[in-house]
């Protein structure tokens, strides 16, 4: 079996944090996005994962290499974004899948532990039943409308597949969780240039009844949008460090620092007397936080220095940023890579700052500094 990941997106709904990083490449609890999904990869006969890149693809190379907990890693790289289903035709050649070899596809924005031995079982019984090309992992949620919604019948065949619906009302919940699993013959259904796989390959193959689904139940999460990013890393804060925060190596915590969990601190970062660190934060390597300070609900990337008396709440800080003495950031903010925050500056609720900025002037209402 190969795996395709599509890893190119702008990732715009992350901004100002993926004007910097790829998605793909965002922590979570530490490690990025796409390192959790190599590892579980890693040990369900996957021999070759090709990573459809655009976007930033050169962080993407220079973190991957090419090889990764075993497998083997190329590249199909685009020259513009060709959207969901251009990506997956365009690698074709990359892939060569063998006679009978499946593919596995993911968006690579998926955080989950969807039971790939499963998938393969489900669909390998389709494909004798039916001559099932393509199984789709669905999961249920309360609200579909931001997603592809899959109706099925009692035999798991897709009866329709409705990209986006306007209305949570009347539809299904079981929605397209982003892992497919299929083979060579995908290739023909697909077409070369820029077009979406959700929005003219499902519909067909469902029609010709050649589309299925497996029901995944287990931990799903699409981190698309700032809020599933935070909520992402709170689920591993909670599986991880819920009754003891998960200190990393070369910690140096001065006297009277409270950690309270669920809280991860990276390795290498310094604390200084008196602050309080967390519930719900996670901070990241080589970060260095002064005296007294509070930092919560949050999550903050790596390198970052954070000057005495500074308080952080349910924002996320991302990598370089400098912050001096007495920093107010309040919650829902989004600070972008290698902003500078000067003394006494106090940003309210819902700041985003575009990365590089220098900020040395207090924001009282929810704003973007470009
Ligand atoms: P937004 O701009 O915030 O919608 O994010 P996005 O550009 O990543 O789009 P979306 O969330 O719909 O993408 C789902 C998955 O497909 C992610 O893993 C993306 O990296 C990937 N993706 C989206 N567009 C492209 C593309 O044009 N090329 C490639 N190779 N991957 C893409």
């Amino acid at each position: 079996m190969k795996a395709l990941i599509l890893a190119g997106g702008y990732g715009t709904r992350l901004r100002p944090l993926s004007c910097t990083k790829p998605k793909l490449l965002f922590p979570i609890a530490n490690k990025p996005l796409l390192e959790w999904v190599l590892e579980r990869l890693s040990g369900v006969g996957v021999s070759t994962v090709v990573l459809a890149v655009n976007y930033r693809a050169d962080m993407i190379r220079s973190f991957c290499g090419d090889e990764k907990y075993g497998l083997k890693i190329l590249y199909s790289q685009e020259k513009t974004p060709l959207g969901t289903g251009g990506p997956i035709k365009l690698a074709e050649k990359v892939l060569s899948l063998e006679e009978g070899e499946k593919l596995l596809i993911l968006n690579g924005d998926i955080f989950s532990n969807v039971n790939f031995d499963e998938l393969k079982k489900v669909h390998d019984e389709q494909v004798s039943r039916w001559g099932a090309v393509l199984t789709l992992t669905l999961f249920e949620v309360e609200d579909p409308r931001r997603y592809g919604v899959v109706e099925t019948n009692q035999d798991g065949k897709v009866l329709k597949f409705i990209e986006k619906p306007e209305q949570k009302e009347g539809v299904s919940k079981n929605i397209n969780a982003g892992v497919y699993l299929t083979d060579q013959r995908i290739f023909g259904y697909l077409k070369e240039g820029r077009h979406s796989i959700e929005r003219e390959v499902f519909p067909v193959l469902a029609e010709q009844g050649l589309l299925f689904g497996y029901k995944h139940t287990g931990l799903w999460m699409d981190i698309g949008k700032i809020e599933d990013y935070m909520a992402a890393n709170f689920k591993v804060l909670e599986q991880t460090a819920k009754n003891q925060p998960k200190i990393g190596e070369n910690v140096e915590l001065a006297s009277n620092v409270k950690i309270i969990p669920p809280t991860i601190i990276g390795s290498n970062t310094k604390i200084g007397e008196g602050s309080r660190i967390g519930p719900y934060t996670v901070i990241g390597e080589n970060v260095s936080i002064g005296k007294s300070c509070r930092i919560r609900e949050s999550v903050l990337f790596s390198g970052i220095t954070v000057e005495s008396g500074s308080a952080v709440t349910s924002s996320i800080v991302g990598d370089n940023v400098s912050m001096g003495e007495n920093v107010r950031i309040g919650k829902g903010s989004v600070i972008g890579e290698g902003v500078t925050i000067a003394n006494n500056v106090k940003l309210a609720s819902k700041v985003f700052v575009c990365p590089y900025k220098e900020v040395n002037f207090s924001v009282l209402r929810s704003k973007h500094i470009m």
